[in-house]
């Protein structure tokens, strides 16, 4: 069963932090442990097509030790998230078969993963999956790589705001990153202390956000305000910000002016109010360290399944431990939003901050593009 292998590993979809501290365990983890060569794919599936790949040896990265690649923000093996689509599956899997893998290791979000997860259907290859998205919406898997520094770098943000915010009186509205899914935003509000936290999943009226401005002001004196909007957030009546670009992807971006124009126009300016859109700042960076011990984790248990031969599998983390579940039961039930009955929104409710209006229906995914 532990014959030597060559195997191969790919970063596919948007970036984030950790993605490296997993390529690093892959390659320490097959090389040391189990004498394995490991090629990595350049620019996910597209490597493939290509028929590219670079030899990562334990030398090559210098693993000893407290090396770069634990702690650097991105992927050494670069990353697309408008790749290959299903219409390319035999060419993919044939550069597969033409770099003679034995089997592929696949860091990913859910558009990843379920288009592995459909190739994986026609056969013919050896995938593993590994979750990573700073939006932490793949299913079953309580943590994605990526998320936590995503939202200790918002924390971050909305700590530094909060005293410019105090020294001119300001509304701070913070736009997140996120999609469909408000973890981002709900985590680093709840985090960073806002007074306001709008998620995709709980529709918001302005009648509501500025009844709790007016609310801090009159009732605490309070008079700056911290809002944090998921760029997916939608009003009561279906307001968003979202377009679609010339590739024909569903786009999300405008939602912090859109909050903070309507905010000033239902108060009548009398209150004023300041965007921060962190934007990519949110996937770059240095990974936390819970974002390396889960990449490690994760990227170590990848290549025990792997050792194993036991394929179509994804490593996720659940009640504090990696465990590994069939990729359909990932993609079937990806991505997940949160919970509006869930503990994190009753909290956030239970320490007085505005966070929509009580018991609407979540309101319907955007649609996603499989990459
Ligand atoms: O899925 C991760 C994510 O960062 C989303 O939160 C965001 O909407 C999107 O990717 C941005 O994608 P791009 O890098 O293509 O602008």
């Amino acid at each position: 069963m532990n014959q030597q292998k060559r195997l191969g590993i790919l970063t596919s979809g948007g970036d984030c932090p950790g993605l490296n501290a997993a390529i690093r365990a892959v390659v320490s983890h097959a090389t040391l442990t189990y004498g394995w060569e490991v090629l990595g794919i350049p620019y996910a599936t597209q490597g493939l097509l290509d028929r590219k790949a670079v030899a990562l040896t334990v030398h090559g990265l210098d693993l000893r030790g407290i090396d770069p690649l634990l702690s650097t923000g991105g992927t050494i093996l670069g990353s697309i998230n408008r790749g290959p689509t299903e219409a390319h599956a035999d060419e993919i899997i044939a550069g597969y078969h033409a770099l003679e893998l034995d089997a592929l290791i696949c860091i990913g979000g859910d558009g990843s993963l379920a288009l592995l997860s459909k190739l994986a259907k026609q056969g013919g290859w050896n995938v593993v999956g590994i979750p990573k998205t700073i939006d932490n919406d793949v299913a079953v898997t309580d943590r994605s790589i990526g998320f936590d520094t995503a939202v200790n770098t918002l924390v971050d943000a909305l700590h530094k705001l909060s005293y410019t915010a105090a020294s001119h009186d300001r509304v701070m509205v913070v736009e997140t990153m996120g999609r469909d899914a408000g973890h981002l935003a709900l985590h680093a509000g709840i985090a960073g202390g806002a007074d306001v936290i709008l998620i995709p999943e709980i529709p918001y009226t302005f009648d509501g956000v500025c009844q709790q401005i007016e609310e801090l002001r009159e009732r605490w004196g309070h008079k700056f305000a911290l809002v944090v909007v998921a760029e997916g957030a939608k009003t009561l009546s279906g307001e968003s910000r979202q377009y679609t670009d010339a590739q024909g992807e569903v786009r999300l971006r405008g939602i912090g002016d859109y909050v903070s124009d309507e905010i000033c126009r239902h108060t009548h300016n009398a209150v004023e109010a300041r965007v921060t859109v962190l934007g990519h700042v949110q996937r770059g960076g240095i990974p936390s360290a819970f974002d390396r011990v889960l990449a490690s984790v994760f990227g170590k248990t990848a290549v025990d399944l792997v050792a194993r031969e036991s394929y179509g599998r994804v490593v996720v983390w659940k009640n504090g431990r990696a465990v590994d579940v069939s990729i359909d039961e990932v993609c079937d039930r990806s991505p997940t939003c949160v919970d509006p009955q869930g503990c994190l929104v009753q909290t956030a409710r239970g320490l007085g901050i505005y966070i929509g209006e009580l018991g609407i229906p979540a309101v319907t995914p955007l649609v996603r593009t499989a990459v």
